[in-house]
């Protein structure tokens, strides 16, 4: 039998970048539509007039008229075991590892522990209306198995992995080459592709892996070409200083990661801030992501992210959004595109309110070559969904008084006061999200 739901209001959806194919081509906007969501995929999109009269009798029509609705937000870049870490003050990167979150994760060797926080998390993304993120465990795979368990059990499309570390951090924080590389195929063998999860191949980055553990990693991915890869580049300075003596065979950071086969177009970098040309020409020509983490840039000191350098059309660097929860402070894709668009502020770039909601959604989705099934409202899509109500708060409210209609300027509202509280529902699969 066919689960069938009907889910009205205003259905906003990217067809393409607006900055490649300009404002008005970019987006579809149906005032008063519906979406007819079948098993969990989104079977018609139109007009509400046109479709609630054909619907078969009894079908459930959920009403959210005068509130946007969007493709469920994807986050690509985020660590599940640092949700006890957010908001720890006075360090920047390496410090802050050590400090904080080196000690945290030794919690999630106990598995009840990893459930626990895994349900908090979840709860915390969809309360946010984030419905796909690309997610780092602890070195433990029990940490893995617990984040996969959970988002299996809501249904929800989730791209993880157990990180691979092998020094530079305490005893119980540590695998091997050998060890890292077994876990992670067991991981993979167990959740990559089972149902809607996917696994990333994750060597948390240069400093504490060894050259013999990201040789590992490389043979991984080759064996698994259709796994994703996800790492940190060139963060902060003393980062990039520590990488250069550990390897000083390299040329630079990324060349680290290109010697042992890791750029291609699944794997992700986070932050990708203090590049030089060559580095970005490789990154280019590999296909490869940068995730660029505006919230945890600003709240470790690292850096202003410099979009345009790395959209450069000479040689374009793809470029997703991330919160990094947490050096990132916020697990809200509004707030962390609010936070972006100030860091490009800083940098006299503009990034206008389209292309901030493009990248939370077709653009993220795009970025993880995912666009087929996730990022955007095209029947076929899988019909996970955020409803956005720009009158959330009395501020909100206030302010959208002034506003007569234009599209652009209620979605900068939504982006620069919205937060969790604009978010009215979240749908996973058609059905609406629990814990929301
Ligand atoms: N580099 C290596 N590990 C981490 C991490 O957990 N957070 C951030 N922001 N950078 C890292
Ligand atoms: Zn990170």
């Amino acid at each position: 039998m066919t689960t069938r739901r009907a889910i009205r209001g205003r259905l906003l959806s990217f067809k393409g970048d607006p900055a490649e194919v300009g404002a008005a081509a970019s987006h579809t906007l149906i005032e008063d539509g519906a979406l007819v969501v079948e098993d969990g995929r989104i079977a018609a999109r139109g007009e509400a007039r046109d479709l609630l009269g054909r619907l078969p009798a009894g079908t459930p029509v959920d009403d959210h008229t005068g509130c946007l609705i969007l493709p469920g937000l994807i986050d690509t870049h985020i660590h599940f075991p640092q949700t006890q870490v957010i908001a720890s003050y006075g360090a920047q990167l390496l410090d802050w590892l050590q400090k904080y979150t080196f000690v945290e994760e030794q919690r999630f060797k106990d598995p009840a522990h990893a459930a626990r926080i895994a349900r908090f998390f979840l709860d915390e993304l969809l309360r946010n209306g984030t419905t796909t993120a690309v997610v780092y465990g602890s070195v433990h795979p029990e940490s893995a198995d617990a984040l996969f368990a959970e988002s299996e059990r809501r249904g929800t499309r989730m791209i993880a992995g157990k990180v691979m570390m092998d020094r530079g951090a305490p005893a119980g924080l540590l695998d091997t080459a050998e060890r890292g590389y077994a876990e992670s195929k067991g991981l993979i063998e167990r959740w990559h592709g089972r149902g809607r999860q996917l696994y990333a191949i994750s060597p948390r980055f240069a400093v504490t892996s060894s050259d013999a553990q990201l040789e590992a990693a490389g043979a991984l991915l080759a064996e698994h070409p259709d796994c994703y890869l996800q790492t940190h580049l060139s963060e902060n300075h003393d980062e990039i200083a520590t990488v250069r003596r550990l390897f000083p065979w390299a040329k630079s950071y990324t060349d680290v990661y290109d010697r042992f086969g890791l750029l291609r177009p699944r794997s992700i970098f986070g932050h990708c801030i203090h590049l030089d040309e060559p580095e970005l020409e490789r990154l280019s020509a590999s296909r490869s992501v940068a995730a660029f983490c505006p919230t945890s840039n600003l709240f470790l000191g690292s850096g202003l992210f410099d979009l345009a350098a790395l959209r450069d059309p000479r040689r374009p660097v793809r470029v997703g959004l991330a919160t990094d929860v947490g050096g990132g402070t916020s697990y809200s894709m509004l707030r962390t595109a609010a936070e972006a668009y100030k860091v490009l502020q800083l940098r006299g770039q503009h990034w206008p309110a389209l292309d901030a909601f493009y990248a939370m959604t077709l653009g993220n989705a795009r970025a993880l070559g995912l666009e087929h099934a996730i990022g955007s409202l095209e029947p076929g899509s899988e019909a996970d969904l955020v409803v956005l109500d720009a009158r959330a708060t009395p501020a909100m409210a206030h302010r959208m008084e002034t506003i007569a209609g234009d599209l652009a300027e209620e979605l900068f509202v939504l982006l620069m006061l919205g937060d969790d509280r604009a978010v009215r529902a979240t749908y996973v699969m058609g059905e609406p999200a629990r814990g929301v």
